[in-house]
C-alpha cells in the first residue's frame, strides 16, 4: 500500500486530484479541511472556535489536526492513504512520521503541486462543490453539465466555502508560506519529494501524479 501526501497552497488542486486517486487506485484521502469542516457543524464550543479560525484563512492548532488524524491512521489498517492538507507544519510533519512508524506503516512520496499564485485567485474564487456528495467544480474550468445539478450523485444543493474570498486567501497564502513551504525542503533532505506542474489541464496533472506513485 502506498501512502502519499499531496503538498500545495490553498487552490493548488488537492482536492481535486486526491478524488481521481480514490476513484482510481482505491485509495483513503485525508483530508484535514474536510474533518475541520465537519466538526464545525458539531455546534460544540471547539466546533465553534474552529469555524472562527478557517474563515479567517488561519491555521487551526497543531494538537487539533494531529488529534484527527491519529484516529483516523489507528481506526484503518492497510493503509493507502493520501493524505491532503496535511501536514501544514513542521509539528504535524514530525508527529505524523511518528505515527507512521508506531502503525508499521511508511511514508511513499511526497507530490509538491506547484502552482502561480496568480491562478489561485481564479481557482478559488470560482470553485463551488456538490453538498451531497463533495464533488469538486468550476465555475469556468470545470462547470456541471447541467447548471445546478451534480453530475456524479444529482444532487441540487452547490455549496461555496466561507474562506473562499480574495481576503482570506490572502491570509490562507501566507500561512502557506510561513509554516507549510518549509515542508518542501524538509521532505526533500529525506528523499521523499516528487514535483508535479499543478497548472496544467487536470488530465495531465493526474498523468504526472500516476507517473511518480508508479515508480514507488
Ligand atoms: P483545506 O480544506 O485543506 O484548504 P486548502 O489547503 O486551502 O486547499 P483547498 O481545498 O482550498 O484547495 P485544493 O488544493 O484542494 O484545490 P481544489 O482541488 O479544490 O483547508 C481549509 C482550512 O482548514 C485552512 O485554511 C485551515 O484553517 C484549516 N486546516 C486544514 N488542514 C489543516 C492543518 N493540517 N493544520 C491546520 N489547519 C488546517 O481546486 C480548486 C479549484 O480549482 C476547483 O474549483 C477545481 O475545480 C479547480 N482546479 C483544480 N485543478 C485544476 C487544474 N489542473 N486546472 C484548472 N482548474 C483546476
Amino acid at each position: 500500500m502506498t501512502n502519499i501526501i499531496l503538498l500545495g497552497p490553498p487552490g493548488a488542486g488537492k482536492g481535486t486530484q486526491a478524488k481521481r486517486l480514490v476513484d482510481g487506485r482505491g485509495m483513503v484521502q485525508l483530508s484535514t479541511g474536510d474533518m475541520l469542516r465537519e466538526a464545525k457543524t458539531s455546534g460544540t464550543e471547539m466546533g465553534n472556535r474552529v469555524a472562527e479560525v478557517m474563515a479567517k484563512g488561519q491555521l487551526v492548532t497543531d494538537e487539533i489536526v494531529i488529534g484527527l488524524i491519529e484516529e483516523k491512521i489507528t481506526g484503518h489498517a492497510g493503509g493507502g492513504f493520501i493524505f491532503d492538507g496535511f501536514p501544514r507544519t513542521l509539528a504535524q510533519a514530525d508527529a505524523l512520521g511518528a505515527l507512521l512508524s508506531r502503525t508499521g506503516q511508511t511514508l511513499d512520496a511526497v507530490i509538491e503541486m506547484q502552482v502561480d499564485d496568480t491562478a489561485l485567485v481564479a481557482r478559488i474564487t470560482g470553485r463551488f462543490t456538490c453538498g451531497s456528495c463533495g464533488a469538486v467544480y468550476h465555475d469556468q474550468t470545470k462547470p456541471t453539465a447541467k447548471a445546478g445539478t451534480c453530475d456524479v450523485c444529482g444532487g441540487t444543493s452547490m455549496v461555496r466555502r466561507a474562506d473562499d474570498n480574495e481576503d482570506a486567501l490572502k491570509q490562507r497564502l501566507m500561512e502557506y508560506y510561513k509554516k507549510t513551504s518549509p515542508l518542501i525542503g524538509y521532505y526533500y533532505a529525506k528523499g521523499k519529494l516528487a514535483s508535479v506542474d499543478g497548472l496544467a489541464e487536470m488530465d495531465a496533472v493526474a498523468a504526472a501524479i500516476a507517473k511518480v506513485l508508479d515508480k514507488r
